[in-house]
């Protein structure tokens, strides 16, 4: 399967098989997030965890016997790369049919914080559940979607922009960029508020925050949100061949209230 392919498969799991995840699953997946990358060089730490050990539960889910937390330093930009990676993960948990949902606020979260030895300088936006996805969802879980509006995202002309904010990009004009704004679009999000925009220059994509959530004790949660969508056009693009590296370096372009210029993504080749 490609990644996007399991990006096109992937929903929120919140109704889990009664049962722990197989020991060979475990240790792939200690494996993976002992060093799961972001392309901007912020250093995040997983641990994967026994629900009932550590006494970790959420109103949410259902069946759940393992967690999936991580937490990072609050460095500048903390919250992109910290989404970035926390997706990563998730995906590639999704590779092994292991079920995840990112957790911000629905989780005893002291439980959660004292299992990742927490620190001062220290936060820990997200953390997921992980295991085998029920076939059946938990009527709640049901509901939720259906409030969320999980299965709906904005369209197209709505978060991506050709050279400013004034022009909606066209599905020409997407080029060969066309899957990896597509894995964008699809992105989970907090609340599915989708706050990721993109504007199209000369051989650069241009991420901005569609800011309209306060910040919170865990930073700008929004900018998580972005820094998954950027994990999901970073991995497609690869898988596209198309080449380049992100950079820090605002464009010349006027933007709406409220709108947060985050990075720019570079291209090569
Ligand atoms: C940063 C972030 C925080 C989230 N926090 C919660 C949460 O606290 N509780 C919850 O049930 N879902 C949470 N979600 C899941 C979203 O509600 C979900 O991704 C969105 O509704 C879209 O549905 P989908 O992931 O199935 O496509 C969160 C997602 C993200 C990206």
């Amino acid at each position: 399967m490609t990644i996007y392919d399991l990006i096109k498969s992937r929903r929120s799991i919140r109704t889990f098989e009664e049962k722990p995840l197989s020991e060979e699953h475990m240790k792939k997946l200690t494996e993976y997030v002992r060093n799961v990358e972001n392309p901007f060089g912020v250093p995040i730490e997983f641990k994967l965890f026994d629900a009932k050990e550590n006494g970790l539960t959420s109103p949410v889910i259902v069946g759940a016997k393992q967690y999936l937390a991580a937490k990072v330093k609050r460095v500048d930009g903390f919250e992109v790369a910290f989404g970035y990676s926390f997706e990563k993960a998730c995906l590639y948990a999704l590779s092994l049919g292991i079920g995840t949902v990112m957790l911000a606020a629905s989780l005893n979260r002291a439980a959660f914080e004292k299992a990742m030895a927490l620190t001062q300088d220290e936060v820990m936006p997200l953390a997921s559940p992980i295991g085998y996805p029920s076939s059946k969802m938990s009527i709640r879980e049901a509901l939720m979607r259906k409030a969320l509006h999980a299965d709906r995202r904005k369209r197209t002309d709505e978060l991506f922009f050709n050279k400013n904010f004034e022009t909606a990009l066209t599905e020409n004009e997407e080029g060969d960029f066309a899957e990896a704004f597509n894995a964008v679009r699809l992105a989970p999000s907090a609340a599915n508020g989708q706050p990721w925009r993109i504007v199209l220059g000369k051989d650069k994509v241009h991420f901005y925050e569609a800011k309209s959530m306060k910040d919170s004790p865990l930073g700008d949660v929004q900018k998580l949100d972005v820094g998954i969508a950027v994990a999901h056009f970073d991995l497609v693009r690869q898988e596209t061949g198309i080449e380049g590296t992100f950079v820090f370096n605002a464009p010349d372009v006027v933007t709406p209230n409220g709108m947060r210029y985050i990075t720019t993504f570079e291209r090569t080749k």
